[in-house]
């Protein structure tokens, strides 16, 4: 990335920048300070894994990623070359099983609400080592409850997350593994950074794809998981007073793909332990990954 020349001459003038303690000459800043994800998180991002050696889902990744740069007008970045960068990365990496990062801003300019659409997009992308934690299939998590702060548009997977990080920051201090976010009206949205399900009895409840929520792609496979263990599929939101009726509570998040929830706001579901729709659900999701 550079900062176009012409910018910085005539509009670094008589500016003077300081990066820690120290005053730092504005033609030798690096265009990253001037990275607009950083201003106003400007930007959209997508996490993927790959199973023993394989990406999952790459090609749905890659759609949510067109759809969220479209939904935010960021032009001028191709998402199959985008999609050729991650294998690319990932074949470097040579690791079966990886977390792969990456974002992309609307590009580094002077902090300006607006944009110029000469701007060139910015791209980042980190791979790293995935830590699998067999504990948590094996037992299932606690979660608890977060205002659901969010803007109204959900759906796409901006780099604005401070809601998010508030809520797991909460749940963490109240030892919980997530948050999940209640809405003005009460009802259930989603997970701070996962797609949340409710099983009674034979039924997979689930909340509705709408401007509220992202379209998490492991919600998809489970849905698909769901219908191939034989389950009911409902996309309603409810509200927590009817979780009292409920027989299993799952997350579901790139990640980690199915994680068991047995406890919810303090209460214990059923026995604490995982329940067996679950447990057949991450089975079932277990057969997309191979
Ligand atoms: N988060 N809902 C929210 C708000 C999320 O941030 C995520 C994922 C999901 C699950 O989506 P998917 O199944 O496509 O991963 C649902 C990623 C993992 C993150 O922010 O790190």
């Amino acid at each position: 990335v550079k900062l176009d020349d012409e910018i910085i001459q005539k509009e670094f003038f008589m500016q003077i920048a300081m990066v820690q303690d120290k005053i730092v000459p504005v033609e030798q800043l690096d265009p990253a300070y001037f990275d607009r994800g950083l201003y106003f998180g400007d930007g959209v991002y997508e996490v993927l894994r790959s199973y023993n050696g394989k990406i999952f889902g790459l090609d749905e990744h890659i759609e949510r990623l067109a759809n969220s740069l479209a939904a935010i007008e960021i032009t001028g970045i191709d998402v199959k070359e985008i999609r050729g960068r991650v294998q690319e990365a990932f074949d470097t990496a040579k690791v079966p099983n990886v977390k792969i990062y990456f974002h992309v801003t609307r590009g580094s300019a002077l902090r300006s609400h607006g944009w110029d659409n000469s701007l060139k997009p910015n791209f980042f992308m980190l791979i790293s080592d995935l830590e699998e934690d067999p504990e948590l299939k094996a037992k299932g998590v606690a979660v608890s409850v977060y205002p659901d702060i969010r803007w109204k548009r959900c759906d796409i997977k901006s780099l604005n997350l401070l809601p998010n990080v508030l809520a797991q920051q909460d749940a963490t201090r109240k030892g919980c593994f997530e948050a999940i976010f209640l809405n003005d009206a009460g009802f259930i949205t989603e997970g701070s950074s996962s797609a949340f399900f409710q099983i009674f009895g034979r039924t997979v409840h689930t909340t509705p794809l709408s401007k509220s929520i992202l379209p998490s792609i492991t919600r998809k496979f489970v849905l698909k998981a769901a219908a191939n263990v034989g389950l009911e599929i409902v996309e309603k939101s409810i509200m927590p007073n009817q979780l009292k009726a409920v027989d299993e509570l799952l997350l579901g998040t790139t990640t980690k793909d199915v994680i068991p929830v047995v406890e919810f706001d303090g209460q214990t579901i059923r026995d604490g332990r995982p329940g067996k729709y679950t447990k057949q659900l991450i089975e079932e999701f277990r057969l997309f990954t191979v």
